[in-house]
């Protein structure tokens, strides 16, 4: 009863988000403009961290969200489907969103674009774990044996890692993408924060991209309460047990997978992922 799958998306089931088969499915109609941009992801990858720097990019086009929670400045597209018609909001307007490339906008004519992150699966299911157990509104995965499997099956919030990255890399001619990895965030932030600019047609001067990326340092989100759903306007369920933000490095899966289980994960992923054309950045 925390949870809720349609056509292998797996969503959370709050009280407060109406969520129903027809409401995801339309939004597949949902008609895109020029100036929309999709920050997606699957759970775990960088949602909050690339969420944030787009509140911080678009600050000056939202100067009365300033003091928001990032979720209410930029919403997620999938849910609270009654409080926000999406139609009626002003341009230029930002979403995020877990969801698979089909059940997404169809973005005819290329109208809208997406920021795409990806990050090492073995780090996404570690930081699952945590997330899982830090939060009300899902069902927890106490062990690292237990998220193998929901990884595999796809029974987690998000749906299937595999099938999620495989839809967008392999559909990404279709859309106006700009495809980042977790990893290439941490090394060089600056870089990517320029990247992202560049693609959304920004121009900021060198000091406010300084700004930005000073603001959205893990020392400075951990400690920021618009990004760590601290808002008094979640209920309940939606808030986390503890602080939102854990660790944010690369590389923490190997305190936590035996080798054994780095070993099954390796020969599944070879199998599931062996038509994708993506080049491994992570090392896994
Ligand atoms: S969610 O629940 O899907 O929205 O989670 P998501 O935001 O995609 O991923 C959470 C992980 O991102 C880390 N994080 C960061 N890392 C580095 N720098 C910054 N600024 C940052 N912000 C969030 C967060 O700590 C989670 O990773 P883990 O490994 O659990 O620490």
């Amino acid at each position: 009863d925390k949870m809720f799958t349609y056509k292998g998306t797996v969503l959370t089931l709050a009280k407060s988000r109406d969520l129903t088969p027809e409401y995801i499915d339309s939004l597949a109609d949902f008609e895109t403009k020029d100036d929309d941009v999709f920050v997606v992801t699957f759970p775990k990858s960088g949602t909050v961290w690339t969420h944030r720097i787009m509140t911080l990019i678009y600050a000056e086009d939202f100067p009365d969200k300033a003091n928001q929670p990032i979720h209410e400045q930029i919403p997620w597209l999938e849910y609270r489907a009654k409080e926000k018609n999406y139609n009626t909001r002003p341009s230029p307007r930002l979403f995020c969103s877990h969801l698979l490339q089909p059940l997404m906008p169809k973005m005819l004519q290329r109208k809208g674009k997406v920021i795409y992150v990806m990050r090492n699966p073995k780090d996404v299911m570690v930081s699952y774990v945590h997330f899982s157990n830090n939060m009300k509104n899902l069902i927890s995965s106490e062990s690292f044996s237990e998220i193998l499997e929901k990884f595999f099956t796809g029974l987690m919030l998000g749906g299937c890692w595999f099938d999620h990255v495989k839809g967008w890399i392999t559909n990404k001619d279709k859309y106006n993408i700009l495809i980042l990895t977790y990893e290439e965030m941490i090394k060089d932030l600056r870089s990517v924060v320029v990247k992202i600019c560049e693609f959304v047609g920004k121009n900021l001067s060198d000091a406010a991209i300084d700004k930005v990326v000073e603001t959205a340092t893990f020392k400075h989100m951990k400690k920021d309460p618009l990004a760590n759903y601290e808002s008094p306007s979640l209920t309940d369920t939606d808030c986390p047990k503890g602080p939102f933000l854990r660790k944010g490095t690369v590389g923490d899966w190997k305190n936590s997978l035996t080798v054994a289980q780095s070993e099954c994960f390796d020969r599944v992923y070879q199998e599931r992922m062996k038509d994708v054309p993506l080049n491994m950045v992570w090392d896994i």
